[in-house]
């Protein structure tokens, strides 16, 4: 059994391997290490549903997921990329209070994350320009996002 401080050693450790945290100061991280959770998810289970609504942002600790997303004219989401430790995700509907923008689904045999809510992320995290510069090539394909997320009644 682990004691709280080695735990939050073993936090500090990863948050500073993790990239898109590597330039923060100690303080800020030890600050994440202090709020964020832990969540587990089964294989194939939804940790993200697109157009949902979200308060939740992820980085990725074990296991392995698949970012899906619905393409016009096509009926089922397709697979547009794998994200794996270290890799993070769920920022985009915090930043602009946005809907979820893709499913985000657990890969064989499941995944630990450590999570962050929207409070947090906005003091710690929201304002790393990283997070801003990020272009998925989402934009050709909200609109018809936008019009699925309406016909749901999300
Ligand atoms: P968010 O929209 O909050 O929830 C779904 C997440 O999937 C999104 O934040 C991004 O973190 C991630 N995401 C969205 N589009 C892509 C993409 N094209 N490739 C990889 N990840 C994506």
């Amino acid at each position: 059994m682990k004691t709280g401080l080695q735990k939050r050693e073993e936090n500090m450790t990863f948050l500073k391997s993790v990239p898109l945290l590597k330039n923060l100061p100690s303080e800020k991280l030890a600050k994440i290490a202090d709020v964020l959770e832990y969540d587990f998810f089964h294989e194939n289970e939804y940790i993200i549903r697109e157009g949902a609504a979200g308060d939740m942002f992820f980085i990725l600790n074990k296991g392995e997921v698949k970012v899906t997303q619905m393409i016009a004219g096509q009926s089922d989401p397709k697979e547009v990329r794998r994200l794996k430790r270290g890799d993070y995700f769920g920022e985009k509907a915090l930043l602009s209070e946005d809907r979820r923008t893709a499913n985000v689904i657990a890969l064989p045999p499941g995944v630990e994350c450590l999570t962050v809510d929207r409070d947090a992320f906005t003091q710690l995290i929201g304002d790393l320009n990283e997070l801003h510069n990020k272009d998925y090539g989402d934009e050709a394909r909200g609109a018809e996002r936008n019009s699925l997320s309406r016909a749901h009644g999300l």
